[in-house]
């Protein structure tokens, strides 16, 4: 790696024996108060590499809570980084299926193929090789390095940076530039010679726990007596806030094609912007001021090459991606004619309802999707 980390300089209210006090103090708070997360320890006591790599995948953009029952299905189902690469794709897709992000996913399966194929399915305890797989960036290497290694590496995800913004009275914006620079500096200057792994979580649950964005509870912080921000009162002010991204609406029309008692399901190239490989129903933005059913035989005509007859709205579905703000009208259609012509998707395959659970789709796909394998009874 030819990462360089910038010289990290104490604040001059850090005596370099501060340090010390402070790497006790912040463990002995993480020894006491600690939540037991299911990654925390195998069952044998040991931190397995293998599930703290998985975990840390699924906690980058995810929260703990979110991330808890997927990381149990999914280390049930695959329990080690062979299984995972002996694997079909569909299936870790179909595990991974409502946590979002799903490059994360494509990139932990290529990883441990990689693993498997180069390094006889064993998780090195050699930086180099973790830098080298896809997916793994500075977050990655130093949390499962750190973890199930103990080795001395230092990680900086949002919880961290605010917690060492906040501890130091850091006035940049440590998300950026220099002050990302910072932030990394100070996150490696701070880690103790042992139980870095330990530290390194500490901090995060400090953060998470304690040190929370809005409200930080000071009086409950091991840490509290010299921070920074503490002593300022700048608590709220540190680190910057990040400006709300402005919200995009699109509208979007979504075709149930029927033939039958099955529906057309499409599956998204390996080449589309996100969800590749995953599956739907055909859907695209509807042009201004465009009549809901033409724009569903439109739809369905050029995503797939089927003629269609379009019949009743059947549920408004509304979602957020990233920055903008989806309704997806979905609409029901009649296969009439044509054959699907593969382009905008990869493969069509005819299904029943109750087999669209199978298939890996997105969280706004799989609300339409419940709704086709459970529709509301008609009362008249
Ligand atoms: N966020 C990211 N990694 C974490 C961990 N190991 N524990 C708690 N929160 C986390």
């Amino acid at each position: 790696m030819a990462r360089r980390t910038p010289k990290f300089a104490l604040p001059a209210a850090w005596p370099a024996r501060a340090l010390v006090g402070l790497r006790a103090r912040l463990l002995a708070w993480f020894d006491a108060n600690r939540r037991d997360l299911p990654w925390r320890a195998a069952p044998d006591g040991r931190r397995d590499p293998y599930r703290v790599w998985v975990s840390e995948v699924m906690l980058q953009q995810t929260t703990v809570a979110a991330v808890v029952p997927y990381f149990e299905r999914f280390v049930a189902a695959l329990p080690t980084v062979r299984a995972l690469a002996a694997a079909d794709e569909q299936r870790v897709l179909k595990l991974w299926e409502g946590l979002g992000y799903y490059r994360r996913a494509r990139h932990l399966y290529a990883a441990a193929q990689r693993l498997v194929r180069d390094h006889a399915g064993e998780l090195p305890d050699d930086p180099a090789v973790w830098a080298a797989l896809p997916g793994v960036g500075r977050y990655i290497l130093g949390a499962v390095l750190s973890q199930a290694f103990d080795r001395r590496l230092p990680i900086v995800e949002a919880n961290s940076l605010r917690v060492l913004a906040r501890l130091f009275g850091f006035r940049g914006d440590p998300r950026e530039g220099e002050g990302k620079a910072w932030v990394w500096a100070a996150a490696e200057a701070v880690l103790p010679a042992k139980r870095c792994g330990d530290f390194n979580q500490a901090l995060m649950e400090l953060g998470a726990l304690v040190c929370k964005p809005a409200v930080p509870d000071c009086a409950r912080c091991p840490l509290a007596a010299r921070c920074g921000a503490n002593r300022l009162g700048l608590q709220s002010a540190i680190p910057p806030k990040k400006p709300a991204p402005a919200i995009t609406a699109v509208n979007e029309v979504g075709v149930v094609v029927r033939d039958g008692a099955k529906v057309l399901l499409c599956q998204r190239p390996a080449t589309a912007g996100r969800w590749q490989n995953m599956w739907e129903v055909p859907h695209a933005p509807r042009g201004d001021g465009e009549d809901l059913s033409a724009a569903a035989a439109r739809v369905a005509r050029e995503l797939t090459g089927f003629a269609v007859e379009p019949g009743a709205e059947l549920v408004l579905i509304r979602h957020g991606v990233t920055r903008y703000a989806i309704t997806l009208a979905c609409v029901e259609a009649a296969r009439a004619g044509g054959a699907f012509a593969p382009g905008a998707y990869a493969a069509a395959e005819w299904v029943a309802p109750a087999e669209l659970a199978d298939y890996p789709v997105s969280a706004p796909q799989r609300k339409l999707m419940t709704a086709l394998a459970n529709p509301a009874p008609r009362l008249f």
